[in-house]
């Protein structure tokens, strides 16, 4: 997993440069400010800040009102305000107002850092809970399914005993149902086997995986729904792929939400196309997910990705899908882009987004991490 991105906002130029120094040393990503206008600022052009150590006392904008302007702008980055003794009053006030957490200065580091652990902890647990949640719904969907089926011929044999018709001749029919049955058992298995592996609240596992083996446990979760919605899914996944470095549970969870979004975005039904191949980014393989449906105007494409940022009616979308899915990727040191209008056709112009992740080497680093640790 990729270390957190800190942004450091402090007027103290000198204690701005100790601190993320040390913070880098660590290997921590540290971005600096030295006011609450900049570190807003820096927030707004750089979306891979997860954790902002932020100074209450500052000239200007002050650090409660620059907390309160992060957590309406920017809901899912956590605030670890830093004061000193005469502003402990601020600092309470300031975990009312959503801050994660407040440290005395002068700042013990191992306690900072021990904080900033914990809001990479927190954001994983959070972002596993918002699809979890979804997923219960397609889920139950998914075994009420086999289950009705099972049902239907439980009640086909029952009614042959009580009826007293179990020839010799039925037998075979009946064989037939218990193997649908069967069937149909160890489908529910499956999928409430999938839902408990992605819903285990273990720490993320990084590991070598296979990026066409999370597709087919993903799609097996969203099948159902996709023929109900007439959905026709088609798969272009290219054999023998490198293995890639990740937490399987959160990319799978990436991967639910946008193809739960493309299914969305096609009210009448439509194709999704889902392919798995080698990027043409050297030490990359790339997902992409590709849909019919009513597209995403250009003005908005940046939009997307923005915490809450919904077009659906209330009570339907809550706006965290893509926000999920890109600090699942930027964490995995992956990248995400949006195309759309991806056909010429005014009705369903389409969406189409690709991710691409860091193909994993031998000794447990990334190609991907190694050239950026070479440039
Ligand atoms: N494949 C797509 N086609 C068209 N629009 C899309 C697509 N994916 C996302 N969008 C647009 O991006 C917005 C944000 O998507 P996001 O997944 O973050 O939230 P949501 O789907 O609205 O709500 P939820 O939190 O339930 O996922 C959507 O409301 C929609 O307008
Ligand atoms: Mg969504």
């Amino acid at each position: 997993m990729k270390s957190p991105v800190v942004l450091l906002a402090d007027d103290e130029v000198g204690f701005v440069e100790t601190l993320s120094k040390r913070l880098r040393k660590r290997d921590l990503s540290v971005v600096t400010a030295h006011s609450g206008q900049e570190a807003l600022e820096n927030l707004g052009t750089n979306s891979s800040i997860d954790v902002v150590v932020l100074d209450i006392k500052m000239p200007g904008m002050d650090g409660i009102v620059t907390l309160n302007a992060i957590k309406r702008l920017h809901p899912l980055v956590e605030v670890i305000l830093l004061t000193g003794h005469a502003t402990v009053e601020s600092a309470i006030e300031g975990m009312k107002l959503g801050a994660f957490d407040y440290l005395r200065k002068p700042v013990d580091f191992e306690l900072l850092l021990s904080k900033i652990n914990a809001v990479q902890e927190k954001t994983v647990r959070t972002d596993r809970l918002v699809s979890l949640g979804r997923l219960a719904a397609t889920v139950a969907h998914e075994i009420n399914n086999p289950l009705s089926v099972v049902l239907t011929y439980i009640k086909l044999i029952v009614k042959l005993i009580e009826r007293d018709r179990f020839t010799p001749e039925r037998l075979a029919e009946v064989r037939q149902y218990l193997t649908y049955m069967e069937q149909e058992t160890s489908r529910c298995g499956e999928i409430a086997k999938n839902l408990l592996s992605f819903a285990r609240q273990s720490k993320s596992e990084i590991v070598p995986e296979s990026i066409v083996d999370i597709i087919h446990r993903t799609l097996l979760l969203v099948s159902y729904d996709f023929k109900h919605r007439n959905v026709q899914l088609l798969k272009e996944l290219a054999d023998e792929l490198p293995l890639i470095l990740c937490d399987a549970n959160q990319i799978q969870q990436a991967l639910l939400n946008l193809l739960q979004n493309a299914a969305e975005a096609m009210s009448e039904g439509g194709t999704i196309t889902v392919e798995a191949q080698r990027s043409s980014d050297a030490g990359f393989v790339e997902v992409v997910i590709t849909d019919t449906g009513c597209g995403i105007p250009a003005a908005r494409q940046n939009d997307v990705f923005e915490a809450f940022f919904t077009t659906k009616e209330k009570g339907k979308g809550v706006g965290l899908g893509l926000a999920v899915v890109k600090s699942i990727i930027t964490r995995h040191q992956g990248f995400i882009e949006v195309e759309s209008p991806v056909t010429k056709k005014k009705s369903n112009p389409g969406t189409r987004f690709r991710i691409r992740l860091p193909i994993a080497r031998q000794g447990g680093t990334s190609v991907a991490a190694a050239e950026a640790e070479r440039a």
